[in-house]
């Protein structure tokens, strides 16, 4: 089956000509649809700029992205907007219009795709059900809680129908209560509407409880990928082992059932 995102020897250098900075160093991966696919990493090993490069929110240096069989650095302006559409992001801080309510931070996607009010309005309320806020369409950010803003987040990401969701820490800032109960909601939406969906994350945990496959970044390269439990049972990089361990390691201060 063709890959749903590809990249060919993905390569970012940063800054090339005052202080070059190479954030990705020939990447090639493969991610297929439906999957939730992990990438993990220290900071600044290159995850960020991986994932920006997958809507062309970062511009390669060179190598090449494949999203649904485009090219997407081959496209026209109009042609990169229409793909767009088909691929959304959410944030660790949700990037949400803070003088804007709910109905109006969901439908701000749809208005931009000229969308009529009503079919707007209609939609926006199908994805606050979705995402469990339908009593929420009219408070404003600032009245809701951390979880909920990411639920919003969510919703707004959805509006569109995209085919892919990119989640860069969008867990990050959330209490590990809360994470369990926005990454449920993420394996909901990818098992009910197909939604493939890339996360990025430091946290071991968030692969474990949710990911179908993960790939390690180590300055800005793939150190090692695979299915979760390939990673987990039988990890063969240092890099790998590092994450794995530290799992554990974790598992044993919380309740002394890691082995
Ligand atoms: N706009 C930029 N200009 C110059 N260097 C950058 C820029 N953005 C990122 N970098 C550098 O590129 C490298 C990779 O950064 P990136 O943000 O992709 O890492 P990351 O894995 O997402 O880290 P974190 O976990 O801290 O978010 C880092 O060395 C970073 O300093
Ligand atoms: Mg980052």
């Amino acid at each position: 089956m063709e890959p749903i995102i590809k990249t060919e020897a993905l390569t970012k250098v940063y800054n090339p000509k005052t202080n070059p900075v190479k954030a990705l160093d020939s990447i090639d991966l493969e991610i297929q649809k439906g999957d939730i696919y992990g990438i993990i990493g220290l900071s600044g090993a290159g995850k960020s700029t991986l994932v920006r490069c997958f809507n062309l929110l970062e511009k390669p240096t060179s190598g090449t992205v494949t999203v649904r069989g485009q090219e997407l650095q081959s496209l026209t302006p109009r042609e990169l907007r229409r793909a767009r559409t088909q691929i959304s992001m959410i944030f660790q801080h949700f990037n949400l219009l803070m003088q804007k309510n709910v109905e109006q931070n969901i439908c701000f996607p749809l208005y931009i795709n000229k969308v009529k009010k009503a079919e707007a309005h209609a939609r926006c309320m199908e994805l606050l059900e979705i995402v469990g806020l339908s009593d929420k369409a009219k408070a404003y950010p600032s009245q809701l809680s951390g979880g909920q803003r990411q639920r919003v987040a969510i919703a707004r990401a959805l509006a569109t129908n995209p085919e892919i969701l990119l989640c860069d820490e969008a867990t990050s800032a959330l209490d590990p209560q809360t994470t369990s109960q926005i990454l449920s909601l993420l394996k909901e939406i990818n098992e009910r509407y197909g939604i493939t969906i890339v996360i990025i994350t430091h946290e071991m945990a968030v692969v474990r409880e949710i990911c179908s496959h993960v790939a390690i970044v180590d300055k800005g390269r793939i150190v090692e990928r695979g299915t979760v439990d390939e990673i987990f049972d039988s990890p063969k990089t240092d890099e790998a082992k590092r994450f794995v361990l530290y799992r554990e390691k974790n598992m044993n201060f919380e309740g002394g059932q890691g082995i």
